[in-house]
């Protein structure tokens, strides 16, 4: 343990799963548990289930499960200190560092020391562009583009000075070393000559949030037409331009009031629709969309409008994007502005309500393809033809059969092709894809614990969630006659800890040292394993009676031969058997 155990069981006891979740998950409850779609994996049906009472998380898909740590820690990429750190500023736990190890703490120091540097970094960009006559000509280009100061003041906007080594002298200054400012990427090592100089120069500076309101990293905008018109921060420890969002902090309320979001490509689109109310609005800063971008929206907004520049680059960004969109099950539809708008454009000269007018007749994905398709290819007997084998895979990927059929039928009118050989033709498309995939590598749990003896698992289980009878299956001894290690080392542990029922399961994961342990333990404490109206003690000793005779009996046979063997000096029969008696061991262990 890296930091003292008590922190961590004072941590899990103050602090709310259900809430942490709700963060990033849109929960809804349902009996017992409440249900969302799983952030760590694929799924288009919620699988992904909370438990307010055990403060656990488990999806019943990809089989991860954990406790509010373990949630916190597989969703925003953090180490487990880091994640203890994060749950106890939120509750209001204390903790000091001095426990962790020195790698632990190295990589802990490292991050935050890069979000203090970036912070810091932000007011000095804000400074010099509200306070410094340098500033004015980017107070100037801001104002001419319609952004007023109370959006810059919100979004921190700033201004990085025409000079090579302002950053550099004002990091040295503020005493951070050399390797950290490097970390930062606001730096960086001149070619010619030992030195540094700044990234940034002379231009309009937009800090990039993250979730947590922690500066990730920043965008700087020339104010001509010079090249490269924007210049990012680079991947650091504590920026990814796979997960990050611009706006997210500010629009993830709105999204989920709205039930939806908007999702445009640049700094200024989000700006200007936020300032005119539009605040349900995220910025992928140029990249194409990835997985896990909509991932983490669609913890935020079930339904999502993709806002593309009519050119072609924009309509081909739109295409590449769909894949994603229905991989991840998400109701999506692709608005394409007017030609030669994007979004900013658009609403600086016809105003918020014509955009949200725009968005209320955005295309659903089949019938945005189709016209695409269709002004692409034309409408000659071989553009049809190329038309229908465009959008042949996107029609072959739907689940939904009749969904798929509605589609299928739409596009044989519009192209007035005979249905039957459109439905052919989707039929061949989804043997082909089908085969592909299953070429793929299995991404289903593949847990060999499944195929020892079921018992062993619903003792856990019981354990688990009733924890004071652990003290009697501890006496019993049934856990040595476990097949299973694994369970048996879980059974074990949970012998040794403090039975108090508050958070104990979550006690329980956290005192589990891999992945594997942890998504057990929590589909252990998810399966409730007792009958109505059983009495939880003659449940228990009942399995604990019948784990024990089953492996008295299997293995009595085997011993005794082995002893017989031993007997008669049969070194051979001896060394066979006892290889038997390791393998059913090991069969059952499923190892
Ligand atoms: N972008 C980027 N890096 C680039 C080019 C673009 O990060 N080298 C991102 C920026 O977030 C930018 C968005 O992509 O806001 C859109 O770029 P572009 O279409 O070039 O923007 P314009 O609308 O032409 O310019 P502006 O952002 O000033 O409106
Ligand atoms: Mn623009």
């Amino acid at each position: 343990m890296f930091i003292p155990e008590e922190k961590i069981s004072e941590i899990l006891r103050t602090s709310d799963i259900v809430e942490i979740v709700s963060e990033s998950v849109i929960l809804k409850k349902s009996g017992q548990n409440y249900f969302g779609l799983c952030p760590f994996h694929s799924e288009k049906t919620p699988s992904f289930s909370v438990n307010s009472a055990k403060q656990i998380f488990h999806c019943f898909g990809c089989g991860a499960g954990g406790n509010s740590l373990s949630f916190i820690m597989k969703y925003h990429g953090l180490s487990f200190p880091e994640a203890a750190r994060m749950l106890a500023r939120k509750y209001n736990v204390v903790i000091d560092t001095q426990h962790l190890d020195p790698a632990r703490k190295k990589q802990l120091a490292l991050r935050e020391s890069l979000l203090r540097i970036n912070r810091k970094v932000m007011d000095r960009y804000q400074t010099h562009l509200q306070k410094d006559p340098a500033g004015h000509s980017a107070r100037q280009y801001l104002e001419n583009r319609g952004i007023t100061s109370a959006t810059l003041d919100e979004f921190h906007l700033g201004f990085a000075l025409d000079q090579w080594e302002d950053m550099v002298g004002f990091l040295k200054k503020a005493r951070i070393s050399r390797q950290a400012a490097l970390n930062s990427g606001l730096v960086k090592p001149r070619e010619n000559r030992p030195g540094f100089y700044d990234r940034f120069r002379n231009r309009i500076m937009f800090p990039i949030f993250d979730i947590n309101m922690q500066v990730a990293g920043f965008g700087g905008r020339v104010m001509d037409d010079q090249m490269p018109k924007y210049m990012n921060s680079p991947e650091t420890p504590v920026y990814s331009k796979t997960r990050i969002l611009y706006g997210l902090h500010a629009a993830k309320a709105h999204c989920r009031s709205q039930g939806g979001v908007h999702i445009v490509e640049g700094y200024f689109d989000f700006l200007t629709l936020y300032q005119n109310g539009i605040k349900n609005t995220v910025a992928t800063l140029g990249t194409a969309l990835t997985p896990e971008h909509v991932r983490i929206l669609k913890g935020y907004a079930p339904t999502m409008i993709l806002v593309f520049d009519s050119d072609a680059a924009g309509i081909a960004a739109a295409r590449r994007s769909i894949q994603t969109f229905m991989n991840e099950g998400v109701e999506t539809r692709i608005l394409i502005l007017p030609r030669g708008e994007d979004p900013d454009t658009f609403v600086l000269k016809n105003g918020p309500d014509a955009f949200l007018q725009q968005a209320d007749n955005a295309r659903s994905v089949m019938p945005f393809l189709r016209q695409v398709a269709m002004e692409t290819h034309g409408s000659s007997v071989t553009g049809r033809a190329r038309v229908l084998a465009d959008i042949l895979p996107y029609l072959a990927d739907i689940q939904d059969s009749a969904l798929r059929s509605l589609h299928i039928n739409e596009l044989a009118e519009t192209l007035n092709i005979d249905e039957a050989a459109v439905l052919e033709k989707v039929r061949e498309q989804v043997v082909k894809s089908k085969t592909t995939r299953d070429r793929r590598p299995d991404t289903e749990p593949s847990n060999s614990e499944l195929s020892s003896d079921p018992r062993e698992r619903q003792l856990l289980s019981l354990m688990l969630q009733w924890p004071h009878i652990i003290s009697g299956v501890a006496d019993s001894g049934v856990l040595d006659y476990f097949y299973s290690q694994t369970l048996s080392r879980i059974g074990q542990f949970m012998v040794q800890a403090d039975p108090d029922p508050d958070a104990f399961v979550s006690r329980i994961m956290a005192g589990m040292e891999t992945d594997a342990d942890r998504d057990l333990v929590a589909s252990l404490a998810m399966t409730d394993g007792l009958e109505d109206n059983t009495d939880l003690e003659d449940a228990a000793a009942a399995i604990i009676q019948r784990i024990i005779r089953i492996r008295k009996k299997n293995d009595s046979g085997l011993t005794a031969e082995i002893k017989r063997a031993e007997k008669c000096c049969d070194t051979d029969l001896m060394e066979l058997l006892k290889l038997k008696q390791q393998e059913i061991r090991q069969l059952h262990n499923g190892q």
